[in-house]
């Protein structure tokens, strides 16, 4: 259908444009397309606020009533309906560019019991219906920037010198081991099986299979040819945290970098977050101001300053001591080897450091096998990164690349080391040091835009109970 998106009138004001590969005369009558936001009417004319999902700006149509009586545009008039006006732009001075419309098209009605009728819907009752979410000015800015973030991503790597590459989704191991695997199979609800084994080996895959928690493993396969690898793909965690930050289907980018040791990858990961941060910012100006208006208060200048402030170290022993001395009551005690909980991460992002902060150096027990071993022997060269208003958003280490240490860390946590002969071999054959990181793309999304709970920056949320 021929048409001119609204971004195009509000951002290109010229008097000849291409849109869609059609050259419009801007002066002339020209055909837009959408779906009624709002629409009202006054003793002379009619209004309709119509918006195409270009920008989250609407244009608003004008409809002189002496000129088409009500019949003509009734049908255009119920939130929600699809219609293609054509018309003639003409500046106003509150509204910019408005478009009096001369014939209407109905493209699809609505009839009203279409569940967004009110100008402000709360996100509890949007997460009801999100099949109608995006048809929102919050979705559409969510949307977008989750988009423009996706797109800033590949655009680092690729600068950078990264080759993407695309690991398995269905997988027999579990590269975090925390056995949050959701499982795979094609057998009927009552397949039998003797034992474990037995019934696994009667499945498609002749052996238990499951959805990746994590490309990693994979990843660094695929680093030990490339030098500089990343993944950019679903993840999923059966996890049964309810929180704000977790759901079961969540987005991953795993970079994997040879002859890298833990200082190294971490200088990777500011420089990366900082990058797409800025890109971010530089192409999303209208979503952010957006979000600023719901809540997000100073988001942009917040975003800003992480951009060119250097993001703290801490090691995880002094950042023990810090919570223990912090005066605070704690839901979960404090204490050398304990897991850091989201409490404890906030505290120390948001008030010890008030920035991005490194917390390095994780004890050995409470963290992956595959994490290189300190000369302490009781820790890993292993780093968290927390920022404000979330808590973790990275993991990362650099990996144990002597034979003997990791199999022996695998086996200390009873893991079949036949399962993983082939992660093993990358040890046995020319290793090198390399270490990676995962950044979790909806945390990173809620941190870029100051969405508080993860279900909103989903399309179609998974989480516990829920899908
Ligand atoms: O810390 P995690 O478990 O690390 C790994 O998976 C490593 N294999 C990464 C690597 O070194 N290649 O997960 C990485 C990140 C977390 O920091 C968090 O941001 C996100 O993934 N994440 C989740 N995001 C949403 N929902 C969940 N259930 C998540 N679990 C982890
Ligand atoms: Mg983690």
């Amino acid at each position: 259908m021929k048409h001119v998106d609204i971004a195009v009138i509000f951002n290109c004001p010229s008097k000849e444009y291409v849109s869609h590969g059609q050259i419009y005369d801007m002066e002339g009558v020209i055909p837009v397309c959408g779906w009624v936001r709002t629409s009202r009417e006054s003793k002379n004319v009619a209004f309709l606020e119509i918006n195409d999902g270009t920008t989250l700006r609407n244009l608003q149509v004008i409809i002189d009533k002496e000129k088409f009586p009500r019949p003509y545009y009734e049908k255009a008039m119920p939130v929600g309906t699809s219609v293609c006006v054509y018309g003639r732009l003409v500046r106003s001075e509150r509204n910019g560019e408005e478009l009096h419309m001369e014939s209407l098209e109905i493209l699809g009605e609505c009839p009203q019991d279409f569940p967004l009728q009110k100008k402000y819907h709360t996100l509890e009752y949007l997460r009801t219906i999100p099949h109608l979410r995006p048809r929102t000015r919050y979705f559409e800015a969510v949307l977008r920037v989750r988009s423009t973030l996706s797109y800033a991503i590949h655009h680092y790597f690729r600068y950078e010198g990264f080759t993407y590459v695309h690991t398995p989704i269905i997988t027999g191991s579990d590269c975090e081991g925390a056995g949050e695997m959701f499982r795979v199979t094609t057998n009927a609800w009552d397949a039998k099986g003797e034992t474990a084994e037995e019934y696994y080996r009667q499945d498609f895959f002749g052996t238990k299979a499951g959805l990746t928690v994590s490309g990693q493993l994979e990843g660094e396969m695929a680093a030990m040819g490339l030098g500089r690898i990343y993944t950019f793909g679903p993840t999923f965690r059966a996890e049964h945290s309810n929180t704000t930050r977790h759901a079961a289907e969540f987005w991953q980018i795993e970079p994997e970098v040879c002859f890298a040791d833990l200082n190294d990858i971490m200088d990777i990961a500011e420089d990366f977050i900082k990058s797409i941060i800025e890109d971010v910012i530089g192409n999303c100006l209208d979503e952010m101001e957006y979000f600023e208006s719901q809540g997000a208060k100073g988001l942009w200048d917040r975003l800003n300053s992480v951009v060119h402030t250097s993001f703290a170290r801490v090691s995880y022993t002094d950042a023990i001591d810090l919570l223990k001395r912090s005066g605070k009551e704690f839901r979960y005690p404090v204490d050398w080897g304990v897991d850091l909980q989201t409490e404890h991460e906030r505290y120390l992002t948001e008030e010890v450091f008030k920035k991005p902060v490194f917390v390095t150096d994780y004890p050995m027990d409470i963290k992956a096998f595959y994490m290189k071993q300190n000369p302490d022997g009781k820790t890993v060269a292993a780093t968290d990164l927390l920022v404000p208003g979330i808590g973790e958003i990275i993991g990362c280490s650099e990996r144990e690349a002597d034979y003997n240490k990791l199999a022996a860390a695998m086996e200390k946590r009873g893991m079949p080391l036949e399962a993983y002969r082939e992660y093993l071999d990358t040890r046995r054959y020319g290793s090198v040091p390399h270490s990676g990181f995962g950044l979790g793309f909806e945390r990173m999304l809620m941190y870029v835009t100051g969405v508080q709970n993860i279900r909103d920056t989903l399309l179609f949320p998974r989480t516990v109970g829920s899908l």
